[in-house]
């Protein structure tokens, strides 16, 4: 009789765990599907760890898991709890998620690029505002993140016509778009840049990154007026003092915030009353149970080939 396959342990803060649950027990109905839910349940002797933001309390635990899978493209939830050594993690690079990325980007450059906040304030003033509008290709986009999220991003925007540059921290070619790289590619990055996106993940270089010094080489007037800020990478690569300095100062035109600092946005956030921001409840792209079971699936399927993860993650680097 062959050992029974390894189960799969979901640790889910912050999300209803019901439908990963059900969804998971579905799709893989040859192995047990659990809970970490009760600390006090122990866990399976070989097992797959699904978390989603955990309490680190699990990573103490024994056994350790075979392997750790992110059920969002971040990682930052696992790598700033000292997962254990040598366990392979793997994260979720997936169409589903990075479409819904790519719709959060097109949308807010749109909306900034077409200026719908003053149009918006006009329609409530019953004004007709007559206004100059560019053309998409008079528009450079500049993505801070050139990895599964900006790419998709740069595919949409490239679409609709806007010119597109990004920033990484390694040289990359053939993407179709002029990507820049590490500190020597940065001025060069935010001087061509209207419309500065960041898709950045949380590590220990990135945190506190983005603040005056970015926001003040941006290209200014440019063509909508005054450069633009969207974030949808992660809250803790901004110095938030800054960012509300510059877009009270006029440094920055006006900005679409979808990840902070302190999530959720605390309910004296200066950022909720801004008339120039967009705030957003960390929902640029969801992780749907439906699409990640099955990047889930195909990284059990690799391991148990003795193949490497697809998705694996740098812990050294952090992303
Ligand atoms: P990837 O790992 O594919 O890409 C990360 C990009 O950031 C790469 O281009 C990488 O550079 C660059 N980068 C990392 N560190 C640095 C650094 N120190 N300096 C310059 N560039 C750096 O991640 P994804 O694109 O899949 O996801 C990006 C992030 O988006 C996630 O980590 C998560 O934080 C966020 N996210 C937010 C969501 C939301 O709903 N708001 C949903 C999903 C993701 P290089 O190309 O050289 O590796
Ligand atoms: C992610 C997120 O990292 O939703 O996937 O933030």
């Amino acid at each position: 009789m062959s050992a029974a396959k390894p189960a799969i342990v979901l640790a889910i803060r912050g999300w209803n765990p019901g439908p990963w649950l059900e969804r998971f027990s579905q799709a893989f109905p040859e192995r047990a599907v659990l809970s970490a839910a009760d600390p006090d349940v122990p866990l399976p002797e070989r097992y797959y760890l699904g978390a989603w933001k955990p309490d680190p309390a699990i990573y103490r635990r024994e056994p350790k898991p075979q392997a750790i899978f992110s059920l969002g493209a971040g990682v930052d939830h696992i790598t700033r709890s000292n997962p254990p050594e040598g366990v392979p993690i793997g994260r979720v690079i997936d169409p589903d998620l990075s479409g819904r990325m790519a719709e959060y980007v097109t949308l807010h450059a749109l909306w900034h690029f077409r200026q719908m906040t003053a149009i918006v304030a006009a329609q409530a003033a019953r004004r007709w505002m007559s206004q100059d509008q560019p053309a998409a290709r008079d528009v450079v986009v500049g993505l801070m993140g050139v990895g599964a999220m900006g790419q998709a991003a740069a595919a949409a925007l490239l679409a609709l016509g806007f010119k597109v540059v990004g920033w990484g921290r390694n040289a990359r070619t053939g993407l179709g778009f002029e990507a820049f790289h590490g500190t020597e590619g940065l001025d060069a990055f935010l001087r061509t840049t209207d419309i500065l996106v960041s898709l950045l993940p949380s590590t220990p270089q990135t945190r506190g990154l983005i603040g005056r010094a970015v926001f003040s080489r941006l290209h200014r007037p440019g063509p909508i007026g005054g450069p633009c800020f969207i974030n949808a990478g992660r809250g803790d690569a901004v110095n938030e003092a800054e960012l509300l300095a510059a877009l009270t100062d006029g440094t920055l035109r006006a900005a679409s915030l979808d990840v902070f600092q302190t999530e959720p946005l605390p309910p004296d956030s200066p950022f909720w009353s801004l008339p120039n921001v967009l705030v957003t409840p960390h929902n640029a792209a969801d992780s749907s149970p439906e699409a990640i079971v099955g990047v889930v699936r195909a990284e059990i399927d690799r391991l148990e080939a003795g193949l490497p993860l697809r998705t694996a993650i740098d812990l050294a680097q952090g992303y």
